[in-house]
C-alpha cells in the first residue's frame, strides 16, 4: 500500500492563505508529477482563530496537527494588536503555543541567495554573491518562554532568558551534525560577556566540540555578529543561536538573500515538524494579489527534504523557482528598477509560473507529458 502523508495547512492571518494555497498546489503538483499520496486538512490558528473562537490556538487544530507527518503554516498577526499592548489574547501567542507544544526547538532558517536577486538587496551585489547561511535558531527557550511579569504596581516589567543545558545541547547537536554535512563552520552567538545564560551556553558548545573533531568552532558576541553579517556574509556556514538572537539576526540576514519574502524555514524537535515562510501576514498587502508566494514553496522544499525525505523533489522545487527567477519573473518586492513591467507578477501568476516549470522539468525527464 502506497503511504499517504498527510499534511495539515494553517493558513493565519493577513497573506497567509494567499501564499498557503500556493504552497498546497506545489505540494499537489508533485503528488501528482511523482506519484505521491498527499492528504489536506486546513485548520485555525492566529487571529482567524481568536476571531472564530476566541482562542489563537484552538484545542483542535494541536490535535490535528499532533497526527499530522507535516505542517504548512502561513503567518499570524494583526495590526490591531500593535498598539494595543493591553490585549491579553493574541496571534502570536498561537504560534507560540504551538511551537512548544510540539517540541519544535530547532528552527532552521537557511538563507541562500539566488543570484539573480542580488540586485533587489539594499547590500552591495558582490558582497553577497557566493553566501549561503544555514541558521539554527533555538525556538522554545530562552526570553520568549522565561517567567515574565509586572511588579511595582505594574510600573515595572521583568523578562526573563532562561536555559537548561540539556536545552542548549540538543540544538547544538543539530547545527553541528549540519555543520558537518556542509563547510564544516559553526559560529555560536550569543552575549557571554554580560548574560549568565549566555555563559551556560558557551559552556555546552565548548563542552560538545570535541565530539565534532572536523567542525571549526568560532565564538562570537551578537553585536558583532549583527556587524559581521552585513559586512562580510561569506565567512559564515552555520550559525547556533538563542531565540532571540535568532529571531532578529535571521530578518537581518534576510536581507542578504534579497528579500524576506524568499526565506523559507522549518522547525523540528522530535515529533510532527512545522515549515513556514519567515515572513509575517503583511497586512499592508493582504488580499491585493500581489504577495510573494516563494518563501512558502520553498518551505515545502523544506518539508518535502527533512518530512519525507523527498530529495529528489525538493531539489525540483528549487530548481523550479531558480529558473523562473532566471527567465527574469519577479514578484514586486524582488522587482529592481529595470525590472520590465511584464515580468512583475503577482501572487497566482508567479505560483502559476513555478508549477509549470515543475511539469516541465518532469516531462522532459519521462518524456510522457
Ligand atoms: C518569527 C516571528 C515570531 C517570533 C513572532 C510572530 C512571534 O517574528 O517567527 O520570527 O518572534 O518568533
Ligand atoms: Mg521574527
Amino acid at each position: 500500500m502506497i503511504h499517504k502523508r498527510k499534511i495539515i495547512i494553517l493558513p493565519g492571518d493577513g497573506i497567509g492563505p494567499e501564499v498557503t494555497q500556493w504552497g498546497r498546489r506545489t505540494i499537489e503538483t508533485i503528488g501528482e508529477c511523482y506519484g505521491h499520496l498527499f492528504e489536506f486538512e486546513e485548520a485555525l490558528i492566529g487571529h482567524s482563530a481568536i476571531q472564530a473562537t476566541g482562542n489563537p490556538l484552538p484545542d483542535e487544530t494541536l490535535a490535528a496537527c499532533r497526527k499530522a507527518d507535516a505542517i504548512l503554516l502561513g503567518a499570524v498577526g494583526d495590526p490591531m494588536y500593535d498598539n494595543n499592548p493591553k490585549l491579553k489574547v493574541r496571534p502570536e501567542q498561537g504560534l507560540l503555543k504551538i511551537r512548544k507544544e510540539l517540541g519544535l526547538y530547532a528552527n532552521l532558517r537557511p538563507i541562500k541567495i539566488f543570484d539573480e536577486l542580488a540586485h533587489a538587496s539594499s547590500l552591495k551585489p558582490e558582497v553577497l554573491q557566493g553566501s549561503d547561511i544555514l541558521f539554527f535558531r533555538e525556538l522554545t527557550g530562552g526570553i520568549y518562554f522565561g517567567p515574565q511579569e509586572r511588579i511595582a504596581e505594574g510600573d515595572v516589567a521583568i523578562s526573563t532568558m532562561i536555559y537548561s543545558k540539556d536545552e542548549v545541547r540538543r540544538i547544538a547537536v543539530k547545527a553541528f551534525e549540519a555543520a558537518r554535512t556542509r563547510r564544516k563552520i559553526l559560529h555560536s552567538v550569543d552575549k557571554a560577556n554580560v548574560l549568565e545564560a549566555s555563559r551556560l551556553w558557551r559552556e555546552v558548545i565548548q563542552e560538545i566540540s570535541p565530539e565534532y573533531p572536523d567542525v571549526t568552532v568560532h565564538h562570537m558576541f551578537v553585536d558583532n555578529a549583527a556587524m559581521q553579517l552585513i559586512k562580510n556574509p561569506k565567512q559564515f556556514d552555520v550559525i547556533v543561536t538563542e531565540n532571540m538572537f535568532g529571531d532578529i539576526l535571521t530578518d537581518e540576514a534576510s536581507q542578504i538573500a534579497g528579500s524576506l519574502g524568499m526565506l523559507a524555514s522549518a522547525s523540528v524537535g522530535d515529533q510532527v515538524g512545522l515549515y513556514e515562510p519567515i515572513h509575517g501576514s503583511a497586512p499592508d498587502i493582504a488580499g491585493k494579489g500581489i504577495a510573494n508566494p516563494l518563501a512558502t514553496i520553498l518551505s515545502v522544499a523544506l518539508m518535502l527534504d527533512i518530512a519525507f525525505g523527498m530529495k529528489r523533489e525538493s531539489e525540483a522545487v528549487i530548481e523550479a523557482v531558480d529558473t523562473v527567477l532566471k527567465k527574469g519573473f519577479r514578484t514586486g518586492d524582488i522587482a529592481d528598477p529595470g525590472t520590465p513591467k511584464e515580468r512583475i507578477l503577482g501572487t497566482d501568476a508567479m505560483g502559476q509560473k513555478v508549477l509549470n516549470e515543475i511539469q516541465m522539468a518532469v516531462s522532459l525527464v519521462t518524456g510522457d507529458r
